[in-house]
C-alpha cells in the first residue's frame, strides 16, 4: 500500500469489478440510444448559482452536500452532485430546444459528487447515468422513460426491484396542498429542525423516516385529494400507459424525491435486497426548471440510475454479468527471436481486429501459460528457436487442448476463421 488511499466515501474501480460497471453502463444506455437519445457530456462543475436555483436553497443537496469552491479567478462552481440542471442548462444554452424538434431526448454518463455521510451504497463520489426529455408535455414521454430503466434492470437479470410512482401537482394545485399540510404540521410535536422544514419545504417532512414523526403523520391531508383535474387526468394517463406496457407500479403517496424541481409524476426504482439504500435509480418531470435558471417554458421529464448501486443489486441478486474475456489469443514466445517475431505476430492480429496479449518481460513457459490462461483467451501462440526456423507458430486451443503448427503467414487468416 503507499501513502495514500482513496478519500472518504470514495472508492477505485478496478478490474475484474470495473468490467461489471461498464456492461451497467452499456445496459443502461442501450435502451436510451435505441430510443432516439442522443449522447451529451456537459462539465464536472458548474456555476454553484444554477444547483441552488435548480436543485432547491432548502434541499440537503444544495445546504449540506455540495462541494463548492471558489476559483483563483473568483469564480464560484460546485462539483455538480446531479445531472439535470446541468443538462437543461447546456440545453439551453446550445438552443436544442429551438432546433424545431421537441422533445429533445438526452442521455448522459458520469460522476456526480455530493458530500454525505458515507455507508454501504452511499459514496461521495458516484456514477449516475441518466435521460432526460426536454420540452414536451406528454403523459406516453414519462411512461417511454419509465419503461426504459425497467427495461434496463431487466436486460441485466435484475428482478427484486420495484417502481414506485407518485404525482406531486403542478405550480396550481401543489400551492394550496403546501399550506394545508404546514397548517397541519405546525400543531405536532416536532423538533426544532423538522420545524423549520415545516417552513421550508414542508413535503419533506413526510419522508422522516423516524417512527414518532410517522405515527403523527397518520391524518396528514394527502395530496392526492388536493391533485387538480388536469393533474389526476395526467397521473391516470401514465398509469395506464405503464399497466398497458406489463410495467408493475406502487403507488407510493410519500414519495417526494430529495430535488425541489419536481411537478406531476415522480417515481424511483427501489431494491429490495440494498438495506437502507435502497433507491436504485429515480426521476420526475420538472416543467418548471427551465423557467427557474432562466429559460423559457419547456415541460420536462427524465431519470437518473445510479450505477454503483445498480452493481450492488446485482451482487445482492447472486447475478453475475455473462461479459465475455475480452482476450481471445496470447501470444508467448520462448526466446529473443521468438518475442520479436510474435510481437510483430500480435501487432498484425490486433490490426485485423482481433484482440490478442504478449507475455511480457520474458517469462518461462510455464509462468506465461499461467497468464495465457488467467487472461482467458480460447488460444494460445506458442513459438520457440526450431518453429522459427520452420516458419511455424504453435496454435493452441485451450477449451480442447488441441495443439497444431500454422505457418506464420497464415495465423491471422486461421484466427479469424476460428474465431468466427
Ligand atoms: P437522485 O434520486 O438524487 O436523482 O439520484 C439518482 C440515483 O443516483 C439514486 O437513485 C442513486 O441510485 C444514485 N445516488 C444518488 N446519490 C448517491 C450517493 N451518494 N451514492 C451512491 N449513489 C447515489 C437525481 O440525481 C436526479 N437528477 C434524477 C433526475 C433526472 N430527475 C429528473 N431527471
Amino acid at each position: 500500500m503507499s501513502t495514500f488511499q482513496a478519500p472518504k466515501g470514495t472508492y477505485d474501480l478496478t478490474p475484474p469489478r470495473s468490467a461489471t460497471f461498464l456492461a451497467v453502463r452499456e445496459a443502461i444506455a442501450a435502451p436510451l440510444r435505441d430510443s432516439g437519445y442522443g449522447y451529451i457530456e456537459t462539465p464536472g462543475f458548474e456555476n454553484v448559482e444554477l444547483f441552488a436555483r435548480g436543485v432547491g436553497e432548502s434541499t440537503d443537496i444544495v445546504t449540506k452536500e455540495m462541494y463548492t469552491l471558489t476559483t483563483r479567478g473568483g469564480d464560484q462552481l460546485a462539483l455538480r452532485p446531479e445531472g439535470t440542471a446541468s443538462v437543461l442548462r447546456a440545453a439551453l444554452e446550445a438552443n436544442l430546444h429551438k432546433a424545431g424538434n421537441l422533445p429533445v431526448k438526452l442521455w448522459y454518463s458520469g460522476s456526480y459528487y455530493r458530500y454525505e455521510r458515507p455507508q454501504a451504497g452511499r459514496y461521495r463520489h458516484f456514477s449516475q447515468v441518466g435521460a432526460e426529455a426536454i420540452g414536451t408535455e406528454d403523459p406516453v414521454l414519462d411512461a417511454e422513460l419509465i419503461i426504459l430503466a425497467d427495461q434496463a434492470y431487466r436486460s441485466l437479470g435484475l428482478r427484486q426491484f420495484r417502481i414506485l410512482l407518485n404525482s406531486l401537482g403542478d405550480k396550481g394545485c401543489r400551492p394550496v396542498y403546501r399550506e394545508a399540510l404546514q397548517t397541519f404540521l405546525r400543531d405536532l410535536d416536532l423538533d426544532e429542525e423538522t420545524r423549520r422544514r415545516i417552513e421550508i419545504n414542508p413535503l419533506r417532512v413526510l419522508d422522516d423516516k423516524r417512527a414518532d414523526v410517522q405515527k403523527q403523520l397518520t391524518d396528514a391531508p394527502k395530496l392526492r385529494d388536493y391533485l387538480c383535474d388536469a393533474c389526476k387526468a395526467y397521473h391516470e394517463e401514465v398509469r395506464a400507459l405503464l399497466t398497458a406496457a406489463g410495467v408493475a407500479f406502487e403507488d407510493d403517496e410519500k414519495l417526494v424525491r430529495g430535488l425541489d424541481y419536481y411537478t406531476r409524476t415522480t417515481f424511483e426504482f427501489v431494491h429490495d435486497g440494498l438495506g437502507a439504500q435502497s433507491a436504485v435509480g429515480g426521476g420526475g418531470r420538472y416543467d418548471g426548471l427551465s423557467e427557474m435558471i432562466g429559460g423559457p417554458e419547456l415541460p420536462s421529464v427524465g431519470w437518473a440510475l445510479g450505477v454503483d448501486r445498480t452493481v450492488l443489486a446485482l451482487e445482492a441478486e447472486g447475478i453475475e454479468l455473462d461479459l465475455p474475456y475480452t482476450t481471445s489469443v496470447y501470444a508467448v514466445p520462448l526466446g529473443e527471436e521468438a518475442r520479436r517475431v510474435l510481437f510483430g505476430v500480435v501487432t498484425g492480429l490486433r490490426r485485423a481486429g482481433i484482440a490478442a496479449d504478449f507475455a511480457f518481460g520474458g517469462r518461462g513457459l510455464k509462468g506465461a501459460m499461467k497468464s495465457a490462461n488467467r487472461s482467458g483467451a480460447r488460444y494460445t501462440l506458442v513459438a520457440g528457436e526450431r518453429d522459427l526456423a520452420e516458419g511455424v507458430v504453435q496454435l493452441k486451443d485451450m477449451e480442447s487442448g488441441e495443439q497444431s503448427a500454422v505457418p506464420l503467414t497464415e495465423v491471422a487468416a486461421e484466427l479469424t476463421k476460428r474465431l468466427g
